[in-house]
C-alpha cells in the first residue's frame, strides 16, 4: 500500500503486478436501487441507459442529440480508384446547429461492382492526416485502404481535428461552437465526446448513402481514437462491431488496477478529453461509480474486438483484458461471449471465434497490418455472413 501511494505521489506508473492494490468492480448487473439485472429486457430497459447516464456524467460528458440539420455533398469522386478496385467518394458532411456550421471531411473507398450495399469499416483518425490519404500517393498500415477493399469491405475515415482539435486550449475549435453550454457544464463532453459524436454523424451519411450497408458500419480506433470508438458504440447503438485497438486508460483497461496510465495523469495531461467531473476521481478510483468493463458490457449483443500490444504496458493489456471477461456476463444475457476464456491468450493468438474478441499483438503501442487483418477475420464472422 504504501508503495501504491508512494507511486501515486511521485506520479511514477506502475508496471508491478504485486503492486496492483485490491479492488471490487462495480457490479455491471446489479442496478443503483440494487436489482439484480437477470434478463435482456431488464438490462436494456433499466441497468444499460443507467451504465450510459453515469458514463455521461462521470467520465465523457453528455452527447448532444439535437441538430438543425445534416447535408453532405460529394467533393470528388473517382470511379477508377486503386487501379480499378474502388470508388473513392470525399464526402463534405455538414452540421448545422444554432445557425453555426461544422464540417466533417469524410474520405470513403468502396469496392467496384458490390453484389449490394456494403459493409464498412469507419476509423476515428487521431494520427496525421496523410495516413488516410485519398489519392494513395502516401499508404500506411494505420489504414491499409487497399487491405480492406481486397478482402471486400468498404473502408473510411475522419480526422478528430475536425471535430476537436487534441489541443487543451483549441479542442473548443470543433463542435463545441455548436454546443457551447458543454463547455462550462460540469458533465460537458470535451475532445473524446466530440470525436465519438463525429463518428455519428458520419453513420447518419452512411445511412443516405446507397453504396453502404448502415446497418453493418464497424468503428474502428486506435488508443485515444480507441476510446472514442468505444464511447461511440456504448453510445450510438447503430454501430454494429467495434474495434478498440490498444485503448488503454478510460479506453478498454480497468481503471480500479492504477496498472501504467491512471486517471490522475490522463487527467492532468489531457484536461481536454473528459468531462470536468472526472478529474473528482484522480487518485479516488474506488469512488467512480463505473469501471471500464461496463463501457464494454454497453456494446453487447454488437461484436467488441479489443486489442493490446504486448510492449504497451502503459495500456494494461492484462487489465484490458480483465475488463472484457468482465463484461462478459452482460454478452451472456444474449447466450454470447461465454467461450472467452478466463486468461489472456498467449500473444499473437488471437481470439476470434467469440463476439467478444481480443489480441495482444507482440510488438509495441500502434495500429498494424496484423491488427487489421485480425479485425477482418473477426469481421468476416460477424459481419459479412449475416
Ligand atoms: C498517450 C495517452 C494514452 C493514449 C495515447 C495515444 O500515451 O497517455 O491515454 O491512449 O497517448 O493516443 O496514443
Amino acid at each position: 500500500v504504501l508503495n501504491r501511494l508512494q507511486a501515486q505521489n511521485t506520479g511514477e506508473p506502475n508496471y508491478d503486478e504485486s503492486k496492483v492494490p485490491a479492488y471490487t468492480l462495480p457490479n455491471v448487473l446489479k442496478t443503483v436501487t440494487n436489482r439484480q439485472v437477470r434478463n435482456k429486457a431488464t438490462w436494456e430497459q433499466l441497468r444499460r441507459p443507467e451504465i450510459i447516464k453515469l458514463f455521461e456524467d462521470n467520465v465523457y460528458g453528455q452527447m448532444p442529440k439535437a441538430f438543425d440539420r445534416l447535408t453532405y455533398s460529394i467533393k470528388r469522386e473517382n470511379i477508377s480508384a486503386m487501379a480499378g478496385k474502388a470508388t473513392l467518394k470525399e464526402v463534405l458532411i455538414e452540421v448545422v446547429h444554432d445557425q453555426k456550421r461544422l464540417a466533417i471531411n469524410l474520405v470513403l473507398f468502396v469496392p467496384t461492382k458490390p453484389k449490394g450495399p456494403v459493409p464498412v469499416f469507419l476509423l476515428i483518425n487521431n494520427r496525421g492526416k496523410e495516413n488516410t490519404d485519398p489519392i494513395r500517393a502516401h499508404k500506411s498500415d494505420f489504414w491499409p485502404a487497399e487491405m480492406v477493399i481486397d478482402s471486400g469491405y468498404a473502408i473510411a475515415a475522419f480526422h478528430v481535428s475536425d471535430l476537436a482539435p487534441d489541443d487543451t486550449v483549441s479542442y473548443v475549435n470543433g463542435v463545441l461552437r455548436l454546443y457551447p453550454e458543454q463547455v462550462t457544464a460540469p458533465n460537458g463532453m470535451r475532445a473524446i465526446g466530440a470525436w465519438a459524436w463525429g463518428a455519428s454523424r458520419v453513420l447518419d451519411y452512411f445511412e443516405k448513402d446507397p453504396s453502404i450497408d448502415a446497418k453493418k458500419v464497424a468503428i474502428v480506433g486506435h488508443s485515444r481514437g480507441g476510446k472514442a470508438a468505444l464511447w461511440a458504440a456504448a453510445e450510438d447503438q447503430r454501430f454494429a462491431m467495434c474495434f478498440s485497438n490498444c485503448s488503454g486508460n478510460t479506453g478498454a483497461a480497468l481503471s480500479r488496477r492504477r496498472f501504467g496510465e491512471t486517471i490522475r495523469r490522463i487527467n492532468t495531461v489531457f484536461p481536454h478529453w473528459f468531462a470536468k467531473n472526472y478529474k473528482k476521481f484522480n487518485n479516488n478510483e474506488d469512488l467512480l461509480p463505473v469501471d471500464q468493463h461496463m463501457l464494454l458490457a454497453a456494446i453487447a449483443p454488437r461484436p467488441l474486438y479489443v486489442t493490446n500490444a504486448s510492449k504497451d504496458l502503459w495500456a494494461d493489456p492484462t487489465g484490458t483484458y480483465l475488463s472484457l471477461k468482465n463484461a462478459s456476463s452482460v454478452y451472456a444475457l444474449y447466450k454470447l461471449g461465454s467461450n472467452l476464456p478466463a486468461n489472456p491468450p498467449a500473444i499473437n493468438q488471437p481470439i476470434i471465434n467469440s463476439s467478444l474478441g481480443y489480441h495482444n499483438r507482440e510488438g509495441e503501442h500502434n495500429l498494424t497490418a496484423y491488427d487489421w487483418n485480425s479485425f477482418l477475420k473477426f469481421a468476416d464472422v460477424y459481419l459479412k455472413s449475416r
